[in-house]
């Protein structure tokens, strides 16, 4: 017997079909609910609102779970590396070697970015924010690759363009953003060996690659792979949905990550450990204006939509930092600030009752500021990491029979009919 849920409206009973999904998680299809009730439903920020089914993730808010296509996120983040995920959330199942290998080759053949774009770099105001070159860069991609994606082949090269340029892309605009000379990706080195050789190779001194910063890159992109319908998904999808180019559609993702209450979050951490610091280390200073309802300040990198918990991501994120700092045998005095503040904040009440617990950004910027990446780039080292969550969330909107254009309605609050009144009568 299919499960229902009765809606009474103006003294009419109207019965809705429930859909139950693989978890046991149940959503009320209203699809219909307009045309036959002429009434819409709210939901600003869409807490309550499903708007796809899908296989790709899967997270419970209330436990702390996380699987990309049903592995858990620990084991992902133990087992596996970046392009082994990527390939994971994209197709659907882990790689064999073959289809390693392959992936590992295509990768590499697309590393390289047309050199009329560092003319775009170099006429970019130097102050602008990487996340807004990447996002123009991203789009401007389209202009140098405009063939139609119509088969698989086309779509799987141009995901794997996108996945191997964005990340040469963020190193370039970094070096360029310094006045540095541009370092070429490398054949031989793996996709993340690659990033940091990018970023930290010069003519002058050589980079020497560090595994365990490799491994550490691997796991921290790992854990930002995908997320399910968060924001900046979100608006992959929606912008998707007018069936506009997947570079479009990605280059407003990273639009959309940018702001500090979603990806930007990882840099406005370090701004906020900072600032503590420059209190005295008074963690308290922070919670209390947190609590004060006068004062606009979050604790950045603490709350979540979904979760009510301690996100799983940051459970990992926090035992990375004590290794990558280890390995590096450096400190980092924000870590010990970052540390006291969560300890203070998972005794506070305010805290305990808003489900205020760290999420993935709160200790991220920690560990990239370990591998000497600047604050600006957090949010871009985020985006590099997001990207395969895009991709395969886009894909699987374009082939979900139920997608149509995403268009909104609303509850109109404004004044009832008024005529025009010409200028010579207004007051
Ligand atoms: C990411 O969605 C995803 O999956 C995102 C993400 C991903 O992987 O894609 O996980 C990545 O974006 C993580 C979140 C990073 N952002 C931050 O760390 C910024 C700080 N956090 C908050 O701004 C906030 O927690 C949000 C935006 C993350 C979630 O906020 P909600 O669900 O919209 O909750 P809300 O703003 O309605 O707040 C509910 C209450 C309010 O208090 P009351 O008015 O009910 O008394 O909780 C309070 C808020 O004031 N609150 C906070 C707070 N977060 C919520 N108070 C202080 N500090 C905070 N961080």
């Amino acid at each position: 017997m299919k499960e229902t849920a009765k809606i009474i409206l103006d003294g009419k009973t109207y019965e809705l079909p429930v859909i139950i999904g693989s978890e046991g998680e149940k959503a009320v299809d209203i699809r219909k609910f307009k045309q036959e009730t002429g009434c819409i439903t709210y939901d600003p920020g869409f807490g309550s609102t499903g708007s796809c089914k899908s296989s790709i993730t899967f997270m419970d808010g209330e436990k702390g779970i996380l699987r990309y296509r049903g592995i858990p996120i620990e084991q992902l983040a133990e087992k596996s590396t970046f392009v082994e995920t990527a390939y994971l959330l994209i197709n659907g199942a882990l790689p064999n070697s073959h289809e390693l290998n392959q992936i590992r080759v295509h990768l590499n053949d697309y590393s390289m970015v047309h050199e009329d774009m560092q003319d775009f770099f170099k006429n970019y105001p130097r102050a602008s924010h990487p996340m807004g070159i990447l996002s123009a860069m991203v789009n401007a991609l389209r202009s140098f690759y405009p063939e139609l994606l119509t088969t698989e082949e086309t779509l799987s090269a141009t995901f794997l363009r996108l996945l191997s340029k964005v990340r040469t892309l963020a190193a370039m605009s970094y070096k360029i953003s310094r006045g540095h000379k541009v370092i070429y990706p490398r054949q031989n080195y793996t996709y993340c060996a690659n990033f940091l050789n990018m970023m930290f190779d010069s003519p002058v001194r050589h980079y020497e690659i560090n595994e365990d910063l490799v491994r550490a890159l691997n796991i921290f992109w790992i854990l930002h792979a995908d997320h399910e319908q968060n924001c900046s998904t979100a608006a992959v999808r929606v912008v998707g949905s007018g069936q506009v180019n997947i570079y479009a559609a990605i280059s407003a993702g990273i639009a959309a990550l940018w702001g500090p209450l979603h990806g930007g979050a990882n840099q406005a951490v370090i701004h906020m450990l900072e600032n503590i610091t420059t209190n005295g280390g008074d963690v308290n200073w922070a919670i209390n204006k947190a609590k004060d309802r006068n004062d606009p300040f979050r604790l950045m990198g603490f709350g979540h939509r979904v979760y009510k918990t301690y996100d799983p991501r940051a459970k990992i994120m926090k035992k990375m930092c004590d290794v990558v700092l280890s390995n590096l045998t450096k400190a980092d005095p924000l870590l010990d600030i970052a540390r006291k503040l969560e300890e203070a904040a998972l005794k506070d009440d305010y805290c305990v009752d808003h489900n205020l617990y760290p999420n993935v950004d709160f200790y991220s910027g920690i560990v990239l500021r370990a591998m000497g990446i600047p604050t600006t780039m957090f949010p871009v080292m985020f985006a590099i990491g997001r990207l395969p969550g895009w991709i395969s969330q886009w894909k699987e909107s374009i082939d979900d029979p139920d997608w149509r254009l995403s268009r909104p309605r609303q509850v109109y609050t404004g004044p009832t009919k008024i005529d025009y009144i010409p200028l010579e009568k207004r007051k």
